[in-house]
């Protein structure tokens, strides 16, 4: 072929089963982009503890930099408990989930995490709750800067030491324990909601799909605030019918009306971290796919957001089709939309014909010839793009 564009993409390929899953699914999106005349390059930015030997950081500073250079990062996860337990127990701040994921978070200024949740018809016999009849995706949209994730980082500045140290008000890496109390800084900026409202109620427009909001504005200030800012951005798209939920009633609705969220979903970084598992694991986990982006330059960071799988590290069994998921969302961000689509079929195809990894196995229903491994399951799927 003539004419492809070149695009280099920022990769992490991660701690635990991280690496093998996204061999995977670089290698499918690789081949998927080429439909739309885009040839990428994955260029190694390594980051969290696989990178800290090499490197003493789980965030190396060359590998921030570049990556924030490149705007786009395809990202395998980190974390691991065998070095949270060794290294991590002598230099605290380098564990990666905060370190890198919340400095990548904040340093590219990723405030909307969008997590779709798709209710497959052919993995319903997963589900140990009631299942919605037919495919269906549930939208979420996560609100990812600030809340209770970034308050002490931001704001514990502003707070007067003597103030700070008679309430024991504490970064979270300095509590030791004993404080009579240990207190966290939630926080939400106008500015931030306003914006990140007008993108949620944009997509239920576009989407022509309800909205629902949550929150716990029964109680908190903060949330009586978010909600009051959804309501005020509400009356700029009268075409979005939009209904409220408290978070504990969601989760519930969640289980048992999955249908209910057959929506675009808004909701706050904390509660969206507990819901989208919830939401995911309903079916498995090992689907999970999202990405983070900063909607003002559309740097973006594409993440399953289900964690690395340490346990099954080296042994090739774990699920690649949420990184691969992932790089669908990555395509169609790059401007490779056929890429995109293609990498969902292939993986509704590989569904539909009763191929699984462990997690969607179910005894006695499902093909025993059919249960594959991180790498032959990736390979299944890119034979079918
Ligand atoms: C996620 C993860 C992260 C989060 C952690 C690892 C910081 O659970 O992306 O959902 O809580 O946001
Ligand atoms: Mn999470």
């Amino acid at each position: 072929m003539t004419d492809m564009t070149k695009e280099i993409i920022a990769l992490v390929k991660g701690d635990g089963s991280g690496p093998e899953m996204m061999a995977q699914a670089c290698a499918v999106a690789i081949k998927a982009a080429m439909l739309d005349g885009i040839e990428i390059e994955f260029e190694e930015t390594p980051m969290g503890w696989n990178a800290y030997e090499e490197y003493g950081d789980t965030l190396p500073q060359k590998s921030l930099d570049r990556t924030k250079k490149l705007g786009i990062v395809f990202f395998g996860g980190v974390g691991d408990p065998k070095f949270d337990n060794t290294i991590g127990i002598k230099r605290p701040e380098m564990k990666p989930e905060k370190r890198v994921l919340l400095g990548l978070r904040k340093e590219m200024d990723l405030l909307v995490n969008h997590r779709p949740v798709r209710f497959y018809e052919e993995l319903a016999h997963l589900s140990i709750v009631k299942m919605p009849a037919q495919n269906m995706t549930q939208l979420w949209y996560r609100f990812l800067l600030q809340d209770v994730y970034l308050g002490n980082d931001d704001l514990i500045h502003l707070i007067p030491e003597e103030v700070s140290a008679k309430i024991g008000l504490k970064l979270k890496q300095d509590v030791i324990g004993n404080e009579k109390i240990v207190s966290n800084i939630a926080y939400f900026t106008r500015d931030q909601l306003v914006k990140y409202f007008r993108i949620v109620f944009s997509r239920a427009e576009e989407m022509k799909l309800p909205l629902v909001v949550i929150d716990k504005s029964n109680i908190t200030a903060l949330d009586t605030y978010w909600r009051l800012i959804a309501e005020e951005i509400s009356k700029e798209f009268p075409d979005v019918s939009v209904s409220f939920q408290y978070v504990d009633a969601a989760a519930m609705l969640i289980v048992t009306n999955p249908e209910m969220f057959n929506a675009v979903i808004a909701t706050q970084n904390l509660q969206g971290d507990i819901l989208t598992d919830l939401a995911n694991a309903l079916i498995s986990i090992g689907l999970m796919h999202s990405y983070a982006v900063n909607p003002d330059n559309g740097a973006a960071m594409f993440e399953s957001g289900a964690g690395t799988a340490p346990t099954l590290a080296g042994k090739d069994v774990a699920n690649p089709l949420g990184r691969i998921l992932t790089a669908a969302m990555m395509l169609r961000h790059i401007g490779a939309p056929n890429g995109a689509n293609a990498i969902e079929k292939a993986v509704s195809q590989v569904l539909t014909e009763g191929y699984r990894t462990g997690d969607l196995f179910q005894k006695g229903i499902d093909d025993p010839s059919k249960l594959l491994g991180t790498s032959t399951m990736g390979e299944m799927v890119l034979s079918y793009i």
